[in-house]
């Protein structure tokens, strides 16, 4: 039957998807995006680095904001986002480093299109942020392995039985591999991997030439006592200094949570070696930067220091969220639920009994109390797997709603519990 044409005038992605987010008879825990109160002073703050940035256009004369960018983006967007980000850090992030996209779905699609073996593998989270996996499915020729996940990180031992066994060497791409995920406040578990894992991962990625990349989206997020040091990304545990180091590990970026998801703005934090490679693909080649125009008022939104105080307003609400609602999780959640409690990010894990089903569980949150999340089998490669688990995002109601929701959650699951 050929599809006929439908406008379904739609406001934005979770739209019409049948749990409308805006609905305030519902709270929808499934959403990985800022909430409309933390976007409210969006438009006056981009009016302003808007107003600024076409002054200065206007005044050299030159309109390079709406010619094609560099390739990597230009000078001063990469610069604000290198020195923003290495003080967020407390780690050099070096601007030649910086390759501007338009968001860490975008970076994905760059990396898998320009740097992976298309016949080649792609090794997952046995749960791992599931609209990157769809991205991946995409290239339907690479084939996706699914490994251990601890609760300190990848398990190093059965992916390494995996690289072993498929290892290849790639005759038209600089890599017959790649490990994709998200190393600090994991998506969907929250989980931080530790020292030891992030060292070994290196050795092993060096050993065996597959690439790392890390969507370094949640980094800046973390709730511990305000002096704590964030936590180290991957991409700074491969250390140029070592005598083996080529550059295996690549740090996806983005403004989506911590700015907006709508100006689709993110970075790829790379080493000199795929730097080059993503500055000589078709698609840089042709389209030159692939988000000029906004990168620019972003780095005007750094330049009045609006951007600084707009992520610090975010960072604050979301660290009151998570920190209400593990409160409220810890004390009421049944005893033989086990609860993951996340140190920065968006999400909370929690595992039900073996055994149960979380989707099962999610049908009567649904009906009984219209609150939704999203069951853990929608987050694994093989079926059968996290059936017994369901995520939590913090990130779009007010605190009082999501303690109100975490509150019902932990009773209709006793009840749940106790059928
Ligand atoms: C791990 C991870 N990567 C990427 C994204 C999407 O990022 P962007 O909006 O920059 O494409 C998300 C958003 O949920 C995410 O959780």
């Amino acid at each position: 039957m050929t599809p006929c044409r439908k406008e379904h005038h739609l406001k934005h992605l979770f739209d019409g998807k049948g749990w409308d987010v805006y609905n305030s008879d519902v709270v929808n825990l499934s959403i990985g995006a800022p909430g409309t109160d933390l976007l409210e002073n969006c438009c006056e703050i981009f009016q302003k680095a808007t107003e600024h940035r076409l002054k200065i256009e206007k005044e050299r004369n030159c309109s390079l904001l709406f010619q094609y960018g560099p390739t990597s983006g230009n000078y001063e967007a990469r610069s604000a986002i290198a020195k923003y980000f290495g003080e967020m850090y407390k780690s050099v992030v070096n601007c030649e480093d910086i390759f501007i996209t338009s968001g860490a779905t975008q970076g994905l699609h760059m990396v898998l299109s320009t740097l992976i073996d298309l016949n080649g593998y792609v090794f997952v989270d046995e749960v791992t942020y599931m609209i990157g996996l769809d991205v991946i499915r995409q290239f339907h020729n690479l084939k996706i392995i699914p490994v251990c996940l601890n609760d300190d990180g990848v398990d190093l031992q059965q992916l390494e039985h995996f690289v072993k066994a498929n290892h290849f060497k790639s005759k038209n791409k600089e890599f017959w591999a790649l490990y994709y995920t998200t190393p600090t406040f994991h998506n969907p578990t929250g989980i931080l991997f530790s020292d030891s894992v992030c060292q070994n991962l290196i050795k092993l990625a060096r050993k065996y030439d597959f690439l790392i990349t890390c969507d370094d989206v949640y980094n800046i997020l973390h709730y511990n006592d305000d002096d704590d040091e964030p936590p180290k990304r991957l991409f700074a545990y491969d250390d140029c200094n070592d005598k083996d180091y080529k550059g295996h590990v690549l740090s996806n970026g983005s403004f989506s949570k911590i700015i907006g998801p709508g100006i689709r703005l993110g970075w790829i934090e790379a080493p000199p070696r795929i730097k080059t490679l993503l500055d000589n693909s078709g698609v840089a080649s042709s389209g030159g930067c692939l988000n000029n125009y906004t990168s620019c008022i972003v780095a005007s939104l750094f330049e009045l220091n609006l951007a600084q105080k707009h992520i610090c307003y975010l960072y604050e609400t979301y660290k009151e969220r998570m920190l209400a609602a593990c409160e409220i999780l810890k004390a009421n959640l049944p005893k033989d639920c086990n609860m993951l409690e996340p140190k920065g990010g968006y999400f909370i894990w929690i595992r039900l009994p073996e055994r149960r089903n979380a989707a099962e569980f999610l049908e009567m949150c649904i009906k009984e109390e219209k609150i939704v999340f999203i069951a853990g089998p929608r987050f694994a490669v093989a079926s059968g797997q996290a059936v017994n688990c369901l995520r939590l995002a913090i990130a779009f109601h007010t605190k009082e709603r999501i303690k109100d929701a975490a509150l019902r959650i932990c009773q209709a699951l006793k009840r749940f519990l106790d059928k």
